[in-house]
């Protein structure tokens, strides 16, 4: 591990963070208890900001400023086309300030500068789609039996409780808001506690784009209070949601009692399959791509690696070399190419897991440790010899940990790749197209890779099988998440 970038000085200046208030029916506002926490800059451990901190009162404020733009206010009469011009505007309005965007995503998160640009390029791609989409959102006519005229309207689901994590934090918020405005819905959301900066920025955007007072909302706080809180309340028409499946459980049996609709993205275990008679450089690339963009933090993350046998020595050898390559450091610093987690508690979880998998057996080949004793940086890790009932091959670490493991044939390796109950992503590195295909088919997961890793366009719907989640976002999948079908039937004489 090179630890040159300690060296080297800052190609970006941090910039000064004031404390955050509440985004409620158009104006900030301090949270009605006046409690605050502070934002952390993972990098240091240090504090940026305070932040106020919603509870059930603030909630109650943006539902019912949510449920007025719904019903009352001019969103509610404003032509589609024009609800796609505001999304348009709030792309343009972050284009322009793209870059502080992305310095205050890389100050909080964690994410190295470069990706944190790469994101805010998802973002504007992502308005821009749903702005588009806005006027194009149809019913049909339907011939029924009889001397009727029968024809569906889509109508917006409602108010919708947005709940985002910590890891994207600003595309989560465009792929939540973006199928939801374009649709016609009202927004509250919840950014993480770990990174609440951001989106308050792009809820001063959306005033200044012009979007009603109420259409948007955006709360600060913590997942048992502030995100419960929404859950909860009966004016909320559903809950969009982005984060482990352990809460989705909690979420689900909450929003059972007023039975919202519910939408989840939640993780996964992504078996990352290389056949031996893949173009090796390309796979170790794509390999080390898979599971070391942002440290692993990626709900796709290419965390189980099958390698059919009689590559994988090499294989195995030729990623840990480049493992040694990497540089960590200060997120802010372009040559950076691994920030640190995003929290303690995260790099504590990673940790563990490394010890676990050392204990359960695994042959750890490279990292495996903490990455100097300030802010939360780990070492990217590879495990090789892992079996497929080991801890590590079986939890998502959400860290740089990679599981190796060897396999012998497509059946064989189709069938341990399913044996999770994650169905989020998959990929598989072949030059034979019968392999690449069969596996594409047989693999149940939402996004299958084939020679490459981690494309993901907001054109394309996105999310899981089994516990990995519930819906799609992006693509015109989203939209039928936020839309309700209403059938209107005509009597004619
Ligand atoms: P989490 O699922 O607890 O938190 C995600 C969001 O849900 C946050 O905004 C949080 O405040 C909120 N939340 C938490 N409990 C809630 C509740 N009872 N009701 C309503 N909202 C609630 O995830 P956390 O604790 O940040 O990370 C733990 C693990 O989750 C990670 O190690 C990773 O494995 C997974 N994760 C997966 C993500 C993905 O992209 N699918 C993103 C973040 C975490
Ligand atoms: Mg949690």
């Amino acid at each position: 591990m090179s630890t040159a970038a300690k060296t080297r000085s800052r190609a970006v200046k941090a910039p000064k963070v004031t404390d955050q208030p509440l985004f409620i029916d158009g104006k900030f506002v301090d949270s009605a208890s006046d409690r605050t926490f502070p934002a952390t800059n993972p990098a240091t451990g240090e504090a940026i900001c305070q932040v106020a901190e919603a509870d059930a009162t603030d909630v109650n404020l943006a539902v019912q400023a949510a449920r007025q733009a719904l019903e009352k206010g001019p969103w509610k009469t404003m032509d589609a086309a024009d609800r796609g011009r505001l999304l348009y505007k709030l792309a343009d309005l972050v284009e322009k300030n793209a870059e502080e965007l992305a310095v205050l995503e890389a100050l909080n998160s964690g994410k190295i500068i470069t990706d944190a640009r790469g994101d805010l390029q998802g973002v504007v791609n992502t308005f821009r789609y749903y702005a588009g989409w806005a006027d194009k959102i149809e019913g049909r006519t339907v011939p029924v039996r009889g001397n009727f005229l029968s024809y569906t309207l889509r109508q917006p689901v409602g108010v919708v409780g947005q709940i985002i994590p910590w890891n994207f934090p600003l595309l989560m918020l465009a792929w939540k808001w973006g199928p939801a405005l374009a649709c016609g819905n009202t927004v509250v959301m919840k950014l993480a506690e770990q990174t609440p900066i951001t989106g308050m920025r792009l809820a001063e955007l959306a005033l200044e784009a012009g979007f009603p007072a109420g259409v948007i909302n955006v709360l600060n706080g913590y997942g048992e209070t502030t995100g419960a809180a929404i859950v909860a309340h009966p004016g909320v028409d559903k809950i969009a949601f982005t984060g482990h499946y352990e809460t989705a459980k909690v979420i689900q049996k909450a929003a059972a009692d007023t039975l919202k609709r519910v939408t989840f993205e939640l993780g996964g275990k992504s078996p990352n399959v290389v056949f031996a008679d893949a173009d090796l450089d390309q796979a170790v690339q794509g390999a080390f791509h898979a599971i070391y963009f942002h440290g692993g933090q990626c709900c796709t993350a290419g965390s189980r690696l099958f390698v059919e046998e009689p590559a994988r020595k090499e294989f195995v050898q030729r990623l840990a070399e480049k493992t040694k390559e990497r540089r960590l450091g200060d997120p802010l610093d372009e040559s950076t190419q691994q920030g640190p987690q995003v929290s303690q508690e995260q790099m504590d979880k990673i940790l563990g897991y490394v010890q676990m998998g050392q204990k359960q057996g695994a042959r750890l080949v490279a990292g495996g440790k903490r990455h100097g004793d300030k802010g939360y940086f780990v070492e990217p890790t590879i495990f090789d010899g892992v079996k497929d009932d080991m801890a590590i091959a079986r939890d998502e670490i959400f860290g740089p940990v990679v599981s190796v493991l060897p396999f012998k044939s497509v059946d064989d390796v189709i069938e341990r790749a399913n044996n999770t109950h994650y169905g989020l992503a998959a990929a598989v590195w072949t030059k034979d197209i019968d392999k690449a295909h069969c596996f594409a088919r047989e693999v149940r997961a939402g996004t299958v890779w084939v020679n490459c890793y981690h494309v993901v366009d907001t054109t394309t719907p996105f999310g899981g099988f089994k516990m990995s989640g519930q819906g799609r976002e992006n693509g015109e999948a989203a939209l039928d998440h936020y839309t309700e079908v209403k059938t209107v039937t005509v009597k004619l004489s």
